[in-house]
Order: structure tokens, then C-alpha cells, then sequence
């Protein structure tokens, strides 16, 4: 008939909320803790999809909860032939572009707005390949797509 109380030990202070309570009067907790938003580029990360491939033919399924099921969609896929960024740009159409980035050779893996970005020095491309800011002064490789039914095809 008694409580055991367990006394957690104190020794764990915020040492960076401390000094900045002692040290900075303005700015110093809003990073303590918290995460800092740096000066990176707001580029989020494609979704990848699975893809099978037939001789140089890719398929990739783009219906129900694919993040290519409707237009503006896009995302990556990694398939034995490469690895290719995919963008629905309208019921029965699409393109497939390589990820590798011309600049050098960075596999592109991030999207912002309706454009791809490469993770090394920021180039973006539109989703047709097109050099939207460089370095990268070149663009990217397209095949050609077509979307039949819920299937994306093109061959590499
Ligand atoms: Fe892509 Fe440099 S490798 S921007």
C-alpha cells in the first residue's frame, strides 16, 4: 500500500534553451528544438512507381491511386534500363524523360510546381525536359509516351 515514485534524474536540461535564455534575448529559442527552415529549395521528393519492362518497353500502371492518375502528376521510376522521371500531362498523354541530369550526372529525384529538380545545384526542367535554370545547359533525354486505359508505355 504505497506508491512508488520514480524521480527522474535532471540531468537532462535543454542546454541550448539555457544559454539562450541567459545569453540571446531574441531569436536563439525560436531554434532550439525546432527545425530550423534553411535556404534549401522547396523541391519535394517524387514519389516513385514500379514499372515492368518488356525488351526496351516500359509499363508503368498510372490508374486508381497512382500518383500519375490524373494530369500534373508526376514521379520517378527505377527500372533495369534507368531510372526515368514520368509526367501525366493529360488524360492520354505523358512523358518519360531520363533522371540522369545533364550537368553531371546527378540522378534527378525532386519536383517543385510542375518541374523536375536535381538535387546537386538546383537545375529544373520541365516535364518536357526543357532547361528551365542551370547549371545544367542541356535537356534531359525524352521518350516518347502514350498512356492506353490506366497504362503508361514508352521505350528506352
Ligand atoms: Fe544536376 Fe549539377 S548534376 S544540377
Amino acid at each position: 500500500k504505497f506508491e512508488q515514485i520514480l524521480i527522474p534524474t535532471r540531468r537532462e536540461f535543454c542546454a541550448c534553451c539555457t544559454k539562450a535564455a541567459g545569453l540571446l534575448a531574441v531569436g536563439a529559442a525560436a531554434g532550439c528544438g525546432g527545425s530550423p527552415t534553411g535556404p534549401s529549395s522547396d523541391a519535394q521528393s517524387l514519389p516513385s512507381v514500379s514499372a515492368t519492362v518488356s525488351g526496351r518497353t516500359v509499363s508503368v500502371a498510372v490508374g486508381g491511386t497512382s500518383p500519375l492518375a490524373s494530369s500534373g502528376g508526376m514521379a520517378m521510376t527505377q527500372t533495369s534500363l534507368g531510372t526515368f522521371l514520368l509526367a501525366r500531362t493529360a488524360a492520354t498523354s505523358a512523358t518519360a524523360l531520363t533522371a540522369t541530369c545533364t550537368h553531371e550526372g546527378c540522378t534527378i529525384n525532386g519536383a517543385s510546381g510542375s518541374q523536375f529538380v536535381c538535387p546537386c545545384h538546383g537545375s529544373t526542367f520541365t516535364t518536357s525536359g526543357s532547361v528551365v535554370k542551370g547549371p545544367a545547359n542541356r535537356s534531359l533525354q525524352q521518350f516518347t509516351a502514350q498512356v492506353d486505359g490506366d497504362t503508361l508505355t514508352f521505350t528506352a
